[in-house]
């Protein structure tokens, strides 16, 4: 069967062509349309910038993923769309052009959460991949442990109590000058610096599993303040090398604290910033010594994009959910 998965609830326009046969999955297109340099003058996304853009580019990437897949509208068997969370007139242009598409077509409609699309990313990557698993979700706007219990049943672990991750390293990576979004450039400017050079606080909580990324941003911003103030030249890699060394280390203790509580042997890590390399190798290095098995999606589908939400949409089909035309968007991770 084929499913057309449609993302746009942020930065990036996507549609995507994934087929599921006899249990496998395969990526037949995965159009993307990114809004990142028009953001880029702003620092940051402006949400009223990427709603018109979304409306601009959908149309055109959508009859896009499905020449690409070299497929009609009328072979499709259902569209998926994120519905939740992001942002609301973002969302809102995703979902009011998948239910046009849908109902004029005929074609079945799924909603899908856009974290759980992050998560089935990985079932792209890996085929025999099977809940039950612990999953962590690192991006722009979540930083989130579950254990997955089924391919529809999240239960949550760890949340972050203010910034996500992504909005951590983007924030610092503004303030030493790089281009929005800073988190792959710190990725790279760290492997030129000292990680042992500036001592941060850790985003680990030490009563819970949960994150906060506030103190070591503000420690970050608090250093280069008063280094710009007595006139101290800043070293951007070792504090690159520091930051993320610190912020890697939080997320290594948290997720080693989720892998005893749940049991699982199987981790997943997913979102945009699981395509940062540190990070990759601190938990590669947990994994083996836990005894654990550590999959995540190569990078084009860290970011979000339309494979992971038709690939999310699949699991929500096959167990007979439907959107009908009251389907709304919606900014919350619950949908409501
Ligand atoms: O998942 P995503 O595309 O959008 C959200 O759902 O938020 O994640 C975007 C985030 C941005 O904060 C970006 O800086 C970060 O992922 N990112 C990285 C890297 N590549 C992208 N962060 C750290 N290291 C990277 N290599
Ligand atoms: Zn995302």
């Amino acid at each position: 069967m084929y499913i057309l998965g449609m993302e746009s609830s942020c930065d990036e326009t996507s549609a995507a062509v994934v087929e599921y046969n006899d249990g496998k999955f395969s990526v037949k297109s995965d159009i993307i349309a990114s809004q990142i340099e028009t953001h880029r003058l702003y620092g940051g996304v402006v949400p009223e910038i990427a709603s018109r853009a979304h409306i601009e580019a959908i149309s055109k990437i959508t009859y896009e993923a499905l020449d690409e897949a070299n497929i009609k509208l009328s072979d499709l068997d259902a569209i998926a769309v994120t519905s939740h969370p992001g942002l609301i007139g973002a969302l809102l242009v995703g979902v009011n052009f998948a239910k046009s598409l849908a109902f004029a077509n005929n074609i079945p409609l799924v909603s899908v959460n856009h974290i759980n699309g992050h998560i089935a990313a990985a079932y792209l990557a890996c085929e025999d991949l099977k809940p039950p698993y612990l999953a962590l979700v690192v991006s722009g706007g979540h930083t989130n442990i579950f254990s997955v219990e089924g391919y529809r049943d999240f239960k949550i672990i760890s949340s972050t109590r203010d910034d996500a991750v992504g909005e951590a390293f983007d924030k610092i990576g503004r303030v030493i000058g790089m281009p929005y979004p800073g988190g792959a450039a710190m990725d790279k400017l760290a492997y030129e610096g000292d990680k042992n050079a500036l001592k941060f606080p850790s985003p680990a909580l030490k009563d819970s599993l949960d994150f906060s990324f506030s103190g070591i941003k503000t420690a970050a911003l608090n250093y280069i303040n008063g280094a710009n103030q007595r006139g101290d030249e800043i070293n951007r890699a070792d504090l690159a090398a520091s930051y993320t060394e610190a912020i890697c280390s939080g997320i290594v203790k948290q997720v080693d604290g989720a892998i005893s509580l749940s049991g699982h042997k199987t981790l997943v890590m997913a979102g945009g910033v699981a395509a940062n390399s540190h990070l990759r190798s601190h938990l590669e290095k947990l994994c083996k010594e836990r005894g654990v098995r550590f999959i995540y999606p190569p990078i084009n589908l860290c970011g979000d994009n339309g494979a992971m939400i038709a690939a999310a949409g699949l699991f929500e089909y096959l167990d007979g959910m439907r959107a009908d035309t009251s389907l709304n968007a919606s900014a919350s991770d619950d949908g409501n």
